[in-house]
């Protein structure tokens, strides 16, 4: 399902203008890493894909639908968002119910939400945890309860805001196998992320937001390689690339096969 987001500005009460004119399109089935600067506007961006926010001028369309048209509870069976912050997601007091909630809120049949909630579980690695209370978990269940808990809502659009922020190595790798799940899906899955490895590893295309504004959108070897345009929005290539570039390699390097390729 098509995302177009045509000309959109967004004003906050207060007066600020956090999106000052963003034109994207993002297709169907694409991996897409948003990154950017604390306050770059990525969180507000995203934000106006399910309707949690609304368009001050300009638009956003989830495949024939303005946002601005539907209601937030419609556009959550197109786009599923996973909260920067857990708890402001996780309500439930156990696990299954918490992850239940949004196939069962869209109005799906019993035996489908069964279904989902046990492959969102699975692919979570939460099967053993269902009736634990999330706030009994540790910050990083919960954040893996909050990722269930949209999964299983079957979404055709998937946003991740900061998956890996404050993440152990077992569990980034545990967020990267779902995301490569999704994608063998044919899931649109949009992540911001400060995790410029990450990114690198997982994301086809990339996004970068400065005051915001796009500052480079494309292919992630094009993108991660534009060290000081990426500087305007204090982000570094990933470690590899740089270290590629001080080695005079030719090709920009994103990713270890890459690179073991390019020294050969
Ligand atoms: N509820 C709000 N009311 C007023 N201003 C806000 C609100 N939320 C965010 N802002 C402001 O809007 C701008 C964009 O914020 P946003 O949260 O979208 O940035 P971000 O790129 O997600 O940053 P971070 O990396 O810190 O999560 C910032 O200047 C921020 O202070
Ligand atoms: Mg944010």
């Amino acid at each position: 399902m098509k995302i177009e987001i045509n000309n959109l500005r967004f004003t906050y009460p207060t007066g600020l203008e956090a999106l000052k004119g963003i034109s994207l399109t993002i297709d169907s089935g694409e991996q897409v890493a948003i990154v950017g600067q604390n306050g770059a506007g990525k969180t507000t961006l995203v934000r106006h894909f399910n309707g949690l926010l609304k368009a001050t001028s300009g638009s956003v369309s989830i495949g024939d639908w303005e946002t601005t048209k539907q209601s937030t509870a419609k556009l959550a069976s197109r786009v599923g968002y996973v909260f920067q912050n857990p708890d402001e997601q996780l309500f439930s007091r156990d696990v299954l119910t918490e992850v239940s909630f949004g196939p069962r809120n869209l109005g799906y049949e019993k035996s489908k939400i069964d279904e989902l909630v046990k492959r969102a579980l699975s692919l979570t690695e939460l099967s053993d945890k269902t009736e634990t209370n999330p706030y009994d978990l540790s910050p990083t269940w919960r954040k893996m309860v909050a990722l269930a808990s949209i999964i299983a809502m079957d979404t055709p659009i998937v946003i991740f805001d900061e998956p890996t922020t404050g993440q152990d190595a077992v569990n980034v790798g545990r967020i990267a196998h779902v995301i490569a799940e999704l994608k063998k899906e044919g899931k649109t899955v949009i992540t911001i992320t400060h995790d410029i490895d990450f990114c690198a590893e997982n994301f086809e295309r990339v996004i970068a937001l400065s005051k915001g504004q796009v500052l480079l959108d494309g292919a992630a070897r094009e993108v991660l390689g534009q060290e000081e345009i990426l500087a305007q929005t204090y982000v570094d290539p990933p470690q590899l690339t740089r270290l590629g570039k001080r080695l005079g390699l030719k090709e920009t390097v994103t990713r270890q096969e890459e690179f073991l390729k390019a020294i050969q």
